[in-house]
């Protein structure tokens, strides 16, 4: 048996087995493996490629979100062959996400991986949305890279600090360009303090809808290598990382002197206080907005009922400790204290490999650097 049939087996029977009807497996099989051997590969029913899509969020080890994987929803995009179109998708889906304020979590699936190992169509974005990084210093260093592709093909940023990328769609040989619609596609948040009136003269807003749009998704050997998901924010994504990290737009050290705070003496843990205040305002200033947003207290509860569902299930959680602990108090939540087995399970999503445009899913490249980006 090929190894695409081997995936296929595995997935099938547990699609069929978790939705209690067991006996269609084989049969169904049978159809499957008539058609790899006619054509190379095969094709999901959408109930396949929706419950499948469900498993590899349910099977992402980096997730610390996963209690709601049922709730996906999956928006089937495999008729789409052109660029245009797929922009067109993926405006619609960050439309559908953003939804009235509740973030709904969705994956727009495109059309899968060709036997000859190339994708009709893919993303050169990280995310659908994202903010530009320029060479001057500005904007998001995480996105220099992109900015330089969209520039080569005539793209032009103000050289601010958060102007949108476009859309870099890879349709067969060609890139095409697409604008995001900043009033109807992006819901931006400004982020201002409780308290603390200055903290606006920082300057600082985000994006409501993270949508990953570089990995692809396997599903029972299928590979989709363009597949844009979506969930909500853990605020401490945007505050302790986005905002913090040294090499990303780095405020620290603004958002302490903003806040009267002595930096001079690093055992002051001026550092440590300008991100817990960080991380108040951006979950304040995204509720105040009714903007979906999660806390790390909150999010760690929910991944603990997460366990808990799994186990009743008879079904062991896999996970990555290095991703799922929060990187701010990780020692207040009770994933820190707990170990995790990071085996990866198929369905699942992957990372690209960036430079051929196609990603391998027989080797393990999962683990490329730790915490999440
Ligand atoms: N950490 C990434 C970011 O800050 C987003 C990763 C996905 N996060 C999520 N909550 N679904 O943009």
């Amino acid at each position: 048996m090929g190894i695409l049939q081997q995936q296929a087996e595995a997935f099938i029977h547990q699609l069929y087995r978790e939705k209690g009807r067991p006996e269609e497996a084989v049969g169904r099989m049978r159809e499957i493996e008539e058609e790899i051997h006619v054509s190379g590969t095969y094709t999901h029913t959408y109930e396949e490629l929706s419950y499948g899509a469900k498993l590899a969020w349910r099977n992402s080890n980096k997730c610390i979100g996963r209690l709601f994987w049922e709730n996906l929803h999956v928006f089937d995009a495999r008729h789409i062959y052109s660029a245009e179109k797929a922009a067109e998708a993926a405006r619609r889906h960050l439309r559908f996400a953003a939804g009235e304020g509740k973030i709904r979590p969705a994956v727009t699936v495109f059309p899968q991986r060709k036997p000859d190992g190339t994708d009709p169509l893919f993303f050169h974005n990280h995310q659908l949305i994202r903010y530009a990084g320029y060479e001057t210093g500005r904007g998001d260093p995480h996105s220099l890279e992109t900015t330089r592709l969209a520039e080569s093909f005539g793209w032009k940023g103000n050289g601010g600090d958060f102007d949108l990328l476009p859309l870099l769609i890879q349709e067969g040989e060609d890139i095409h360009v697409f604008d995001l619609d900043q009033k109807q596609d992006v819901q931006e948040i400004d982020i201002v303090h409780p308290e603390e009136e200055a903290f606006r003269k920082l300057g600082l807003k985000w994006y409501t809808v993270p949508a990953i749009s570089d990995m692809e998704m396997n599903i029972g050997g299928i590979i989709y290598g363009a597949a844009p998901f979506n969930g909500w924010y853990m605020g401490t994504e945007i505050a302790a990382r986005n905002f913090a990290d040294s090499f990303r737009y780095d405020r620290l050290k603004q958002t302490a002197e903003i806040l009267g705070m002595n930096t001079a003496k690093i055992s002051s843990l001026w550092k440590d206080r300008a991100l817990v205040e960080l991380n108040r305002a951006v979950l304040y200033s995204f509720q105040e907005a009714g903007a979906g947003i999660v806390d790390h207290h909150t999010a760690a509860e929910q991944f603990r009922l997460f366990c808990g569902k799994e186990n009743q299930q008879g079904r062991k959680v896999t996970g990555d400790w290095t991703w799922l602990i929060p990187p701010v108090s990780p020692a207040s939540v009770h994933i820190f204290h707990e170990t995790y087995d990071n085996t990866i399970k198929t369905p699942n999503f992957f990372y690209r490999n960036r430079t051929s445009g196609t990603g391998c899913p027989f080797i393990g490249n999962q683990e490329k650097g730790l915490f999440q980006p």
